[in-house]
């Protein structure tokens, strides 16, 4: 199956990057159809711009009211024909309107094993240096279904990363941040296949 992604970024989009790579070499099938940040100054935007993808800024700044902005970032999806929506290091809560019509279709990465080291507060260093201070010897990625609660959707997909003894924050990151990359496009290539049913 093919599918028309529709992606959510607020900063640097390296995900949306590996993934809209794998569209690109064949790996995957689908096709990116729309990029929506909440940073107008993001490198998802960046990188929109740069493969040509639709991009919109769509925020509080824009969208004052919530359940306007809700209404304009589902507006966007539709309009793009949007089938399934990528998070990819996206900082916003989805509004109800988003999550009710694409329902078990919104997607999120966490660069942990999630229930661990996940909800409100929890990204960015946050995680890595959390794992670090409780001492873990693995890690990992997960990919979960997004609901309206943080990082508690249905994990449809978990890999391990082992930390080592002397690591920090960044060097934890970075080898997390290699395996998500991996994990989403391999995801949804399992998506695409029908491994996983959404
Ligand atoms: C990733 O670590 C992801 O797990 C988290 O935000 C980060 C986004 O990185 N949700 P990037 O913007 O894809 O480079």
């Amino acid at each position: 199956m093919k599918f028309r992604l529709g992606f959510l970024a607020s900063h640097n989009g390296s995900n949306m990057q590996a993934i809209i790579d794998a569209c690109k070499n064949g790996r995957l099938k689908s096709v990116p159809a729309v990029v929506i940040s909440n940073n107008s100054n993001s490198g998802a935007i960046e990188r929109a711009k740069k493969e040509g993808i639709p991009y919109y800024h769509l925020s509080s700044v824009t969208h004052p009211d919530k359940d306007a902005l809700d209404k304009a970032i589902l507006d966007a999806l539709k309009k793009h024909n949007v089938d399934i929506v990528i998070l990819a290091g996206f900082m916003k809560k989805l509004g109800h309107l988003v999550l009710e019509e694409y329902k078990n279709k919104v997607l999120n990465i966490h660069p942990a094993l999630l229930p661990r080291y996940g909800g409100e507060g929890m990204y960015g260093r946050f995680v890595h240096e959390a794992v670090l201070n409780a001492k873990e010897k693995i890690t990992g990625v997960t990919i979960h279904i997004v609901n309206s609660e943080y990082d508690r959707g249905p994990i449809i997909n978990q890999v391990e990363v082992r930390v080592f003894e002397n690591d920090t924050v960044e060097t934890l990151a970075k080898r997390v941040l290699e395996v998500e990359h991996d994990t989403y496009v391999n995801t949804l290539k399992m998506i695409e296949d029908g491994k996983i049913r959404l």
